[in-house]
């Protein structure tokens, strides 16, 4: 039984939502699943942009036969070779066996890497820029290399200002019946898991990133249909937009302190939690304290993505940092973060080379800069800490002030 929905005239959404999926790319935790969108334009000629994962194959084919009513399938377009979203692209060929694939070289690489499926009839090789006419409307094609994988592109119908964003701009989210981010209480629901989506599978792509918004600039858009999660129009449009920009350019969103601790015993959580009463004393506002065990690091990374200020603190672990700490500052190196202040809060009982560890772990990423001096904690936090504690409060509060 199909379920689309027309997202503007001639314009089919036929993808559909997945809330089983405990994680996603096996990896993410999906708190409200996560949808895999798929576009059907029915023009003079019909093209469908991009398939969906294998997970949601039977719902995806009834509704692009459901919206087809009949009509043969002229062209598919693949923006992105990603499994989730190419997993139906034999399903598709075989039904519509004249259907001419869309993609770039690198696209056509990747199927035959993927699959076993012979293809090679149906493709149709496209160049950055490379125009189709599908008659009341035309679409251009960009590629838009590393956003996040070598072959993506975004097509553009430049008739209808409507792009075709691949998995820029997508959320984890499943659809809850409408399918605008205007039509939703999108700030509140969806754009943490925006910038979660954003900063852990995208974040490492900054530049690329910045190339195809540059690419972009001249166009006209009013719509942005990624592949996952809500699409954008109006002030929606201009606010993932904004946040795009930040988040590419590792601008933070929040002039404020983010603390993440490790601890065993509490003892170094209750540092932590001095300092950010004392941060809180000094005004500072809109403040997150995480125990780094109890959230899975792609919330900690998003976190990282949206504030000024991280402040870190690990027991000993080993002669070593906590490793969950560890991971995390390993991950936020890997995706590129920049651009960020740091401060430490080192707890030992015998000893180690935790903050020199720390030290070296913050000093790969680029444009950091650590403030205060480092806290150090023998086992339990004493009346002989305060000062250091307050020390670190001053500057990181006045570092926030004048930021
Ligand atoms: C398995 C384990 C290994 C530890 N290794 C060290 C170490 O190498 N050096 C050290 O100074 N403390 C070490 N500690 C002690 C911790 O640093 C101690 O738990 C901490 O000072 C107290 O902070 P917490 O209550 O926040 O866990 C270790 C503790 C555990 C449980
Ligand atoms: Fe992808
Ligand atoms: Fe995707």
């Amino acid at each position: 039984m199909q379920n689309t929905h027309e997202i503007a005239p001639g314009l089919h959404w036929v993808g559909g939502n997945e809330r089983r999926l405990q994680r996603f790319e096996n990896l993410f935790p999906l708190r409200f699943g996560v949808a895999y969108n798929s576009y059907l334009i029915v023009d003079e000629k019909t093209c469908l942009l991009d398939t969906v994962d294998s997970s949601i194959s039977q719902l995806f084919i009834d509704n692009v036969e459901f919206v087809l009513g009949g009509r043969d399938l002229d062209y598919l377009v693949v923006n992105h070779m990603e499994p989730d979203h190419c997993g139906n692209i034999e399903t598709i060929i075989r039904r519509y066996p004249n259907v001419k694939f869309i993609g770039n070289a690198k696209t056509f690489q990747f199927f035959e890497q993927f699959y076993r499926f012979d293809a090679s009839k149906n493709y149709k090789i496209v160049k950055d820029l490379e125009e189709l006419d599908l008659g009341s409307r035309k679409l251009r094609f960009y590629t838009a290399p590393m956003v996040h994988w070598p072959e993506v592109m975004m097509t553009l119908d430049f008739t209808n200002h409507i792009l075709f964003s691949s998995d820029a701009y997508g959320t984890f989210g499943a659809h809850n019946g409408t399918y605008f981010a205007d039509e939703m209480e999108y700030r509140r629901d969806y754009l943490d898991e925006a910038r979660r989506y954003y900063s852990n599978i995208v974040g490492k792509f900054g530049i690329p990133v910045q190339s195809i918004m540059k690419k972009l600039s001249n166009e006209v858009i009013d719509m942005i249909c990624p592949l996952h999660g809500p699409m954008y129009r109006n002030e929606e449009l201009a606010l993932i937009l904004d946040k795009y920009e930040k988040w590419s350019k590792y601008i933070p969103e929040t002039k404020s302190a983010l603390i993440i601790y490790a601890t065993m015993y509490n003892n170094t959580e209750s540092v932590a939690d001095k300092l950010a009463t004392r941060l809180g004393q000094l005004g500072v506002r809109d403040m997150r304290v995480y125990d780094v065990s109890e959230f899975d690091p792609s919330y900690l990374v998003s976190e990282a993505w949206k504030y000024s200020h991280i402040v870190i603190a690990t027991p000993t672990y080993n002669s070593n940092v906590f490793y969950k700490i560890y991971n995390l500052l390993h991950e936020l190196t890997s995706l590129n973060l920049q651009s960020r202040k740091f401060s430490f809060i080192v707890n030992s009982s015998w000893g180690g080379q935790t903050l020199e560890q720390l030290q070296a772990l913050v000093e790969k990423m680029k444009n950091i800069e650590i403030i205060g001096e480092p806290v150090l904690i023998k086992s339990t936090l004493k009346d002989e800490n305060i000062e250091a504690i307050d020390n670190l409060a001053k500057a990181i509060s006045e570092s926030i002030h004048k930021s």
